[in-house]
């Protein structure tokens, strides 16, 4: 959470860091800020409480002259969101200022130490110690602020990353990282520093990704012609920066016609799967060839156990794969939260594969599942959508989910292209292992090449949801249902709905609900029934009558041509018929599309709602 950029060069830093902070806004959204050296050599900070414009409203009278900087969008951890707490944040003698993204752990001790020898704190920040510890060390040590920079790292507990700006030093950017995302990118006689990639993306394709423990310099002399940077640890070790190439578009960043980035993101999906299964699904539509599995296919087949872990719409991808992986490999299978699972002392065998799924390929309870089952020697195969993320790097081997950027809060495509992969990877394990019939596998190949127009059918009644979609504002609870299958999207839809239109919303398998929950049926409760045509139809049809009986609003998601539950539900949306582990890449469709129009009519900020942010790197 939070998003940090910085800039130095020879073009006015101000504008190249609010447009970066707009990128970057996903990331955290409550106040934002920027700090600038100007020409005579004045650092400059302003901030202000809200979202990016906000910032744009509160400077735009001031000076904001200077060709380097550093500004920060947050998502508040350590006090509450106001224009003090804001980075960036000052140190005692106002020379040096720094943003951060991350959580300094021991921040107490630090600040009490820091008192003691008479620092003052004007924020409730954990940030504002790390400044101020920075000082205290350049100041004591008499060092210079690279070296201040790496002692002072090197006591701290937790995440950052971390840009600082010095006064007197108005030709050098610093900047360090661990466990929270950083990237450099190299321009012509200028520098830029980011979260992600997307606010550098339309200056330059060459970039760094700074790795944990990593303290960066970046200079540019006066005269602009000579451009520097050094790469070290925070124990002083100097290391030689990779070049990548960076592979994205800035046509993938911007909304395209469409009113916010979620809907365009339900939209893009027939294309972004065709994209997650080229090259991996041949084109007669007879194989699937995954290279992260073909390369380590031992692993796979001698595991006793696989493990999946993630967060939010990841684990509910992960609960998918549980019932393909155990149907089609015959592998058992768990599904694991990271954050429980980092904390719980699971038991982990070397003959364990740990799948780890997300689409930021940051999030910190993940990593650090990550990290733990790796240290108990444990394969570890992510599903990941950001290349070159933390995630797929501390991983074995893994699959790109290939979607391009997700800009909306809550996850669309992602989740849909992480099901494709997983699919993909269960019908691997299952045809290698001889589990899977032969004649099964290849007719769920072939329908997994139909998946994205069918999905085209499904996103065509987009109207009518709407329509609809206008009775349920006044809602105050959802119940969502689920079997099988296709419990895991009675999940993700009461998730989408929550957290874009901030309805309750509960996901329940269906047969649960006589087990609690039918006691909160009334005319009053909209219940959302996932009803394809699958092994438990029957099942969930009396679930509807149950609800029918209690009076309950029953929308049904079934398959086309169904006239049992039409006869009974209040609305149904229907989808082509499919393979029945396939039919959650068609049935999500539908309440991603209710969850998005709910919120639009009801105001919300749909692609940045209020409390969340995209990547969450923070525990
Ligand atoms: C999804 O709509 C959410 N915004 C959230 O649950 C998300 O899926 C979760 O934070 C995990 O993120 P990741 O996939 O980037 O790891």
């Amino acid at each position: 959470m939070c998003g940090i950029v910085g800039y130095i060069g020879r073009r006015a830093a101000y504008p190249i860091l609010i447009k970066g902070l707009h990128r970057l806004e996903y990331r955290g959204y409550d106040s934002a800020g920027v700090a600038l050296i100007n020409e005579q050599g004045k650092l400059n900070v302003y901030k202000a409480k809200g979202k990016v414009s906000q910032l744009e409203a509160y400077a735009a009278d001031k000076d904001t002259g200077g060709t380097i900087g550093i500004a920060h969008t947050r998502w508040a951890t350590h006090g509450e969101p106001n224009a003090v707490n804001a980075h960036p944040h000052y140190s005692e003698s106002e020379r040096l200022a720094i943003i951060h993204n991350g959580i300094i752990e021991n921040y107490a001790v630090l600040k009490a130490g820091l008192q003691k020898e008479g620092y003052t704190f004007k924020s409730e920040t954990d940030t504002e110690v790390l400044v101020q510890l920075i000082e205290y060390t350049q100041l004591n040590k008499h060092v210079d602020l690279k070296t201040a920079v790496q002692l002072a790292l090197q006591q701290v507990i937790g995440a950052y990353a971390i840009a600082i700006l010095d006064k007197d030093h108005p030709d050098t950017l610093i900047a360090a990282r661990k466990g929270s995302p950083l990237v450099v990118g190299i321009g012509e006689g200028e520098y830029f520093l980011a979260s992600d990639a997307t606010p550098i993306v339309e200056y330059t394709d060459q970039v760094i990704y700074i790795e944990d423990e990593e303290v960066v310099v970046l200079t540019v002399n006066s005269q602009l012609s000579i451009l520097n940077y050094q790469l070290s640890t925070i124990n002083g070790v100097e290391k030689t920066p990779e070049i990548k190439r960076l592979e994205l578009s800035l046509s993938q960043l911007e909304k395209g016609g469409y009113p916010h980035f979620m809907l365009k993101e339900i939209f893009e999906q027939p294309r972004t799967l065709t994209d997650s299964m080229r090259g991996r699904v041949n084109v007669r539509q007879d194989n699937i060839a995954l290279s992260g599995f073909i390369d380590n296919k031992d692993r796979f087949l001698n595991a006793k156990r696989i493990i999946i872990t993630a967060c939010g719409t990841s684990w509910h991808a992960g609960l998918i794969a549980m019932y393909a992986i155990e149907e089609f490999a015959q592998i058992p299978v768990e599904v694991e939260y990271s954050s429980e699972f980092r904390y719980r002392k699971p038991v982990i065998n070397k003959d364990d594969v740990v799948i780890a799924i997300s689409q930021s390929g940051e999030t910190a309870d993940t990593l650090a599942a990550i990290q733990l089952a790796k240290s108990k020697g444990a394969f570890i195969f992510s599903i990941c959508n950001v290349i070159g993320a933390s995630i797929p790097r501390l991983s074995d081997s893994g699959c790109y989910t290939h979607v391009g950027p997700e800009i909306g809060v809550a996850s669309t495509k992602a989740f849909t292209a992480q099901v494709v992969a997983l699919t993909m990877l269960a019908l691997c394990i299952g045809r290698e292992k001889g589990t899977l019939a032969p004649d099964q596998y290849l007719r769920i190949v072939r329908e997994l090449g139909q998946i994205p127009d069918k999905i085209e059918r499904v996103l065509s009644q987009n109207k009518r949801i709407a329509d609809f979609a206008k009775t349920f504002t006044y809602a105050q609870n959802f119940i969502y249902l689920g079997r099988g299958y296709n419990y895991p999207v009675a999940l993700e839809g009461a998730l989408k709905l929550k957290e874009i239109s901030y309805i309750h919303a509960e996901g329940y398998p269906a047969a649960e609900m006589k087990h609690g929950p039918i006691a909160l049926i009334s005319q009053e409760m909209p219940v959302v029934v996932v009803a394809p045509h699958c092994g438990t139809y029957e099942k969930v049809v009396s679930n509807i009558q149950e609800i029918k009986a209690r009076k309950g609003r029953v929308i049904a998601v079934v398959t086309e041509g169904d006239e049992v539950v039409s006869k009974i539900a209040d609305y149904t949306i229907e989808i082509p018929e499919t393979e029945e582990c396939l039919t959650p890449l068609l049935t999500v469709i539908p309440l991603q599309l209710m969850a998005y129009h709910i919120a639009v009519v009801k105001g919300c900020d749909v692609d940045q709602p209020r409390n969340l942010a995209k990547s969450v790197t923070v525990e």
